[in-house]
This record gives C-alpha cells, sequence and structure tokens, in this order.
C-alpha cells in the first residue's frame, strides 16, 4: 500500500505551512552553483503543490524568501529574485488551468518592480480560482508582520481608544497578512535544521512541526504524504487532557 493511499481522508490537514531548506548544500554536495540548487527547488515547490491538491489540501503556504534572506549576497539575492519572475510567468497558465488561487504574503514593496508587477498580475489573474489556495511567503519575516499589524491598529483605534478594551486573538489576526487563511495544522521544514527562522510566529502557535532531513530539491510527493501521515499520528490536545480527547469521538 502506498502512503499516500495510507492517508485517512477525513484528517487532511486544511493548511500546510512549508519551510522549503537546504537548496545550497544539495548544490554544494554536486559541485554546483547554489543558484542550480534554487532551480531544482522550484521544481519541487511546483511538485509539492501538485501534491497538495491531490489529497485535497487547501491552503499550502510555501516559505521562498525571508526578510533575512535579503541579507544574502548581491547575486544571490538577483538571481533569486529572476527565478521567482521566470517561474511564476512559466507557470501561470498552469496554475489557471489547475484552478489554483496565488496569495502573496510578505513585504512585496522592497520587490524590484518587475518581480512585483508579475506577482501582481499573477495574483489577479488567480483570484476567482476556487481550488487549492498556494500562498507564497515571499519578503517575509513574522516580527515585521507583527510589527505592522499593531502600527495598523494604532492608526484605527486612534480617534476611539477605549475599543481597544473589546479587541480579540481574533481581531488580532485580521491584521495580519494571512488575514481569512485559516492557521496551519502542519508545518513541514526540510534539510534537517530545526528551527522557525522568523516564519509565522503567531500562525503556528499550535501547529504540529514535522522536520526531514530530505534537502528541498530532494523533497517528493512520497515525501510530503508522509509529513500528512506522520501528522494524522499525533494527537492534538490543545491543552486538554487525552482522557479528554477520547471522550469526544
Ligand atoms: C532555501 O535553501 C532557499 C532559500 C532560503 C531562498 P537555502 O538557500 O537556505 O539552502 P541552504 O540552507 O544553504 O542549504
Ligand atoms: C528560511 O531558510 C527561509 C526560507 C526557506 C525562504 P534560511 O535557510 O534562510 O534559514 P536560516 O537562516 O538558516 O535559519
Ligand atoms: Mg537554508
Amino acid at each position: 500500500m502506498s502512503i499516500k493511499e495510507k492517508l485517512d481522508p477525513n484528517r487532511i490537514p486544511q493548511h500546510v505551512a512549508v519551510i522549503m531548506d537546504g537548496n545550497g548544500r544539495w548544490a554544494k554536495q554536486r559541485g554546483k552553483d547554489r543558484l542550480e540548487g534554487h532551480h531544482q527547488g522550484a521544481k519541487a515547490a511546483r511538485t509539492t503543490v501538485e501534491a497538495a491538491a491531490e489529497i485535497g489540501v487547501k491552503y499550502i503556504t510555501l516559505y521562498a524568501f525571508s526578510m533575512e534572506n535579503w541579507n544574502r549576497p548581491k547575486d544571490e539575492v538577483a538571481g533569486l529574485m529572476s527565478l521567482l519572475l521566470s517561474s511564476i510567468a512559466s507557470q501561470l497558465g498552469d496554475l489557471i488551468k489547475n484552478n489554483i488561487r496565488l496569495k502573496i504574503i510578505g513585504d512585496t514593496s522592497l520587490l524590484p518592480p518587475d518581480v512585483f508587477a508579475q506577482v501582481n498580475q499573477a495574483v489577479q489573474q488567480s483570484q476567482n480560482n476556487t481550488g487549492l489556495t498556494a500562498i507564497i511567503a515571499l519578503s517575509y519575516g513574522s516580527r515585521n508582520e507583527i510589527v505592522n499589524a499593531v502600527k495598523n491598529i494604532v492608526a484605527d483605534y486612534k480617534s476611539h481608544p477605549q475599543d481597544i478594551e473589546k479587541f480579540t486573538e481574533e481581531d488580532f489576526a485580521n491584521y495580519l497578512y494571512t488575514k481569512d487563511i485559516p492557521d496551519p495544522e502542519l508545518l513541514v521544514r526540510t534539510s534537517g535544521e530545526l528551527r522557525i527562522s522568523n516564519f509565522l510566529l503567531w500562525q503556528l502557535s499550535y501547529s504540529e512541526l514535522y522536520f526531514t532531513n530530505v534537502l528541498w530539491p530532494d523533497f517528493s510527493k512520497e515525501d510530503f504524504f508522509e509529513a500528512v501521515y506522520n501528522y494524522q499520528q499525533r494527537e492534538r490536545r490543545f491543552g486538554k487532557t487525552s482522557q479528554q480527547i477520547a471522550n469526544l469521538k
């Protein structure tokens, strides 16, 4: 029985977030340029989106470029930006055909104008699609997202500060880039690194974490299904006892 067949269709996570890591090491192992790793990584991203759609995941968030990644060598940043541009351009047709809705989270004002334009065009053209929502975290930093949210909240409540008393966690979530997107039930990180790297700090509060040593360019559909299978073996207690969870079933 394949791992995909072993999945419980009633416990497919709605939202999976992925830290796609290990492109550089994959290239180094092969004596290749880091950008070659990123190219293979872009293929793995496409495969993973397909795998997610196949099993009925509704949202997949892919961490493609962090706020901190702006500090990489100029050549690598430029290479990543042009890869992004060409990947979106070449995949837009398939995206539309496959009913995938593209969204971007992050500070897109920092992107080069051509990348910004291409990204916006793809988002707009796919906005009425009703299948999987693929969210690309681009120029994304979670602390930056939270600080921006606070700034906007302060501006919105300036004229009626007394209303802040009624402000809830749900209200706060509505100020984040991920407004209207449910929190991920599952986070996957490849390449054996055991950290969050400024990704979705608020949204991952109760996510199940899954780490694999597979380097991102090697990440296959099977690897994705394996992560979901592993997730399905977990007991999500949300602070309650195991007994309480059992009684709910
Ligand atoms: C992930 O791979 C891609 C990005 C962060 C853009 P890395 O480039 O971080 O690969 P390693 O960690 O150096 O192997
Ligand atoms: C995190 O990977 C960002 C992305 C996958 C886009 P990094 O490779 O940049 O993370 P650190 O710096 O090693 O934590
Ligand atoms: Mg890395």
